[in-house]
């Protein structure tokens, strides 16, 4: 098994109105944002991020964070799960110069809009199907994506992690503790099909035989 280790601690923290943004929220709400196109991405703040902009401040603090744990340096190979629009590729490319990095994701949108000099570098494709083979990256990384399947598509796309990573890798879920976060995640929650207890994701994380690392997205 991995380690429960928060890589993600130099993340700039948001502060925002949790119940707020639950309480404007309906089904179609979720139905647009769970399409994760334009609407998702660059729409309306109430179908998903309102705007997805390049900020250096947002990543460029992390990453020495992942070089740190995994190694990372010229020679390494690196996998964005749910790369989005390649902003964390980037900054991983610009602080590593030489480092070898991939990512994918099912947006259409997103790849078509991505961080320009990544575009050659990531693809649409589907976290259940990785199209790459056995251990062709060192360090797979997943930031807040695998939740979004539904529970067996949740253990496949770690399966498929498991498979094509060598070294390591680190995902970020959403998760909660105990009543009180649970009910600011459900409150909170516009793409999410599988959002469990801390130690049910554990559970989870075992039965699919994953051993990367792992943190959690609690509102
Ligand atoms: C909350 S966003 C996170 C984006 C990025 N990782 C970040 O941290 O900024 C979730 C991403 O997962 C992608 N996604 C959802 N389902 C997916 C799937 N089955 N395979 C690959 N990507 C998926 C979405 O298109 C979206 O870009």
């Amino acid at each position: 098994m991995g380690m429960e280790i928060d890589l993600l601690a130099n993340y700039p923290k948001t502060k925002r109105n949790v119940k707020e943004r639950g309480a404007e929220k309906t089904e179609e709400d979720r139905r647009i944002a769970r399409q994760f196109g334009k609407e998702f991405f660059d729409g309306d703040r109430k179908h998903g991020y309102g705007g997805f902009n390049y900020f250096p401040r947002f990543w460029q603090p992390v990453i020495p964070t992942f070089q740190k744990h995994f190694g990372l340096t010229s020679k390494s190979r690196v996998l964005d799960v749910g790369c989005a629009k390649g902003f964390m590729l980037h900054d991983l490319a610009e602080l590593i110069p030489g480092i070898q990095v991939r990512g994918i994701d099912i947006s259409e949108y997103a790849i078509a809009n991505a961080i320009e000099d990544m575009r050659p570098f990531v693809k649409v494709a589907d976290a259940r199907n990785l199209p790459f083979q056995n251990k062709s990256f060192d360090v797979v990384i997943s930031i807040n994506t695998i939740h979004n399947l539904k529970r067996e598509d949740c253990i496949k796309s770690l399966q498929e992690i498991e498979r094509v990573s060598r070294i390591g890798s680190f995902i970020t879920v959403d998760a909660y503790r105990n009543e009180v976060e649970k009910e600011l995640m459900e409150a909170w929650n516009l793409t999410a099909h599988t959002v469990l207890h801390t130690s049910d994701w554990i559970k989870l994380f075992q039965e699919a035989g994953y051993t990367g690392d792992y943190h959690w997205f609690i509102p």
